[in-house]
């Protein structure tokens, strides 16, 4: 949701903190700011709406680096939830001395503005976060232990309710940060004679690979020279120190115009990553595994549930699942699933899918199954987020750090990591022989050799793009996993190009959407592969010919040896061959190139689409 950055060190603070904004700017872009303490108890805070440019424009203004002087500062990059996009409610927030920084929401925050109000407090800002600022003030001044920084950060949370990252700083105390998390996320970077505090390691990949992941409720106060962890209420605890092994050029563009394009051709490493080590000794195998295989034979039902693209990578795994493992399985979107009372016991596994594993009707749903005693496992791509720390299994997605907002390599990612869900139940049940699960996991693995080529040939799929750019509608059609394809077509299209798009089962076109049909509409059509050539194959050429009647334009995409379907394309674009099962890791990729193209052709920022943010951490 938010950007959180910090550093205490030597190096002035300033150009530290602006660049771990940038590389934090995926997290939100409606407003952006710094406060920098100068070591002489003064902090000097600058703050803008609108994107990171914005803020860099007005630190220029203000004398730059040099109006700046100090090497402790803080920033953060903001997604709006508690008031409207504007410099007012841009972070850091000050009283006093004091200025704060918060990712998340202070659920209680109207009880104690109201108390600060009527204590004579002036609040400036719409938001949650403000109370932070002024509690702290007001904890130090009343001075006893609370006069104490440290103390009365710690002090101040106590009274908190809700899901927070803070970083406290204090001008008086220019030597010293304090953070803290509860259910959103904060990693420490841990220098020679510096520290850095970010949402995620991307923020100080450039200074230091050694980092310290925080555990819930976790408070770190830390200094140039070191660090140490407690937990709210003071007792010391530890984070878990790790090596990065991502590099500084994973968390960049390299080369292409847009993140979206480099994770678009990551897909391939993305695929291949997360199938790395998953076939030992005949067996699949998860990453954390506290699910035994008794338990995994007693389960009679599977609920996935994950939103967005997630969840369309959830719809595809379902016809794996039901087909491997006989065992029903239903696809929910997550922020429904709690509200409409499932039937949830132990014997019912919960597969969660989520990218950044913070997502907040995701991590709801997992606590509402957990609470129901069933088992919960995390497809996640984020290590050490909420989600997968509280599953009973996890399997990850190793993706890398995906910047784009729109889903690519992670969605691929998840489709793969879920086949492998459905390959770990079967075996366990014993629904498949091994030689059958080893057989369909040789298939996946041939499978980034056939994403590359595809991604290679990406070419004509932007031609088709840009010469469709000003059309008003988009149709997206499939049958079977065609089907959850067409709808992850739909949403690529709506979210970055702002273009009305629709994906339909094909076979529901005729109950009525086949009334939007005029003439040059364009339409998608995914066919199945030539295996799985026959009843779902001559049902779609026959969806075809009707929409063809009713003056669409058709764009296929299909095997290149598919012969019956070319003289009903008036664009077709070939994919390898495949399974029909492992088609949709294929046939999405047009898919997100050609919302991309229509995207930059409309002059839209890519990697950043309008109201939109790449966590979504409130429900
Ligand atoms: O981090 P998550 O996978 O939980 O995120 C879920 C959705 O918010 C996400 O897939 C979203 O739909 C993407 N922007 C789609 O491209």
């Amino acid at each position: 949701m938010c950007g959180i950055v910090g550093y205490v060190g030597q190096q002035a603070a300033l150009p530290v903190v602006v660049e771990a904004l940038r590389r934090m700017e995926y997290r939100g872009y409606d407003s952006a700011g710094v406060a920098i303490l100068d070591g002489a108890g003064e902090v000097r805070v600058e703050k803008r709406a609108g994107k990171l440019a914005n803020l860099e424009e007005a630190l220029v203004a203000d004398g730059g680096e040099a109006g700046f002087v100090g090497t402790t500062g803080i920033g953060h990059t903001r997604w709006a939830t508690h008031g409207r996009p504007n410099d007012r409610n841009a972070h850091p927030h000050v009283s006093g001395d004091v200025a704060i920084v918060h990712n998340g929401i202070i659920e209680n925050f109207a009880p104690l503005r109201a108390e600060l109000e009527s204590a004579g407090v002036e609040l400036v800002s719409d938001t949650d976060s403000e109370v932070a600022a002024h509690l702290l003030t007001r904890a130090i001044e009343s001075g006893g232990t609370a006069g104490d920084f440290v103390a009365s950060c710690r002090a101040v949370l106590a009274r908190l309710e809700g899901a927070f990252t803070l970083v406290f700083s204090h001008a008086k105390h220019p030597d010293v940060l304090v953070a803290a998390r509860r259910s959103t996320p904060l990693v420490l970077g841990v220098g020679q004679g510096e520290m850095f505090l970010g949402s995620d390691v991307a923020a100080f990949i450039e200074h230091t690979r050694d980092a310290v992941e925080l555990g819930q409720d976790n408070v770190v106060v830390m200094r140039a020279d070191g660090y140490e962890v407690t937990d709210f209420d003071g007792e010391p605890t530890e984070g878990r120190p790790f090596r990065i092994d991502w590099d500084l050029e994973a968390a960049e563009k390299g080369g292409y115009d847009y993140f979206m394009l480099k994770e678009i051709a990551e897909q391939p490493q993305a695929v291949a990553d997360t199938l790395l080590g998953k076939f030992q000794d005949g067996r699949i195998v998860l990453d954390e595994q506290r699910i035994s295989d008794q338990e995994l034979r007693d389960i009679d039902k599977v609920f996935i549930i994950a939103c967005g693209s997630a969840y369309h990578s959830g719809l595809v795994a379902k016809y794996a699942i039901e087909h491997w493992t006989r065992l029903p399985c239903e696809v929910e979107i997550a922020s429904e699933f709690r509200y409409r009372d499932p039937v949830l016991d132990r014997s019912t596994l919960v597969v969660a899918i989520s990218q950044s594993g913070e997502t907040a009707d995701t991590l709801e749903a997992v606590r509402h199954a957990k609470s129901q005693k069933a088992r919960v496992l995390a497809v996640c791509n984020t290590n050490g987020s909420q989600i997968p720390r509280e599953a009973d299994a996890v399997l990850y997605t190793h993706a890398g750090p995906e910047i784009g907002v729109a889903s690519t390599k992670a969605y691929l990612a998840q489709i793969t990591a879920n086949y492998l869900v459905g390959l770990a139940l079967a075996q366990a049940r014993g629904t498949k022989f091994p030689d059958e699960v080893a057989a369909e996991f040789r298939q996946l693995e041939r499978m980034p050799e056939s994403i590359q080529q595809v991604v290679d040939s990406l070419e004509p799929v932007r031609e088709i793009a840009r010469e469709l750019a000003d059309s008003k509608s988009v149709l997206f059609l499939g049958r079977h996993v065609g089907y959850p394809t067409a709808l992850e077509g739909a949403l690529k299209l709506k979210e970055l190009a702002y273009m009305h798009a629709e994906g339909f089962p094909a076979g529901e076109l005729k109950h009525g959407p086949i009334a939007l049909i005029e003439d040059d509409l364009p339409v998608f059509v995914v066919m199945p592969p030539v295996e799985g050539r026959g009843v779902l194959h001559s049902k779609l050429v026959s969806n075809i010919q009707e929409i063809k009647a009713r003056g669409a334009r058709t764009i296929v995409i299909a095997e290149e040896s598919d012969e019956v379907v070319k003289p009903l394309s008036d664009y077709f674009i070939p994919i390898p061959p495949s399974t029909t099962l492992l088609q949709p890791l294929l046939a999405t990729i047009p898919y997100q190139a050609f919302a991309a193209e229509v995207a930059a052709a409309r002059g839209y920022d890519v990697d950043k689409p309008r109201n939109l943010a790449k966590s979504v951490t409130v429900e």
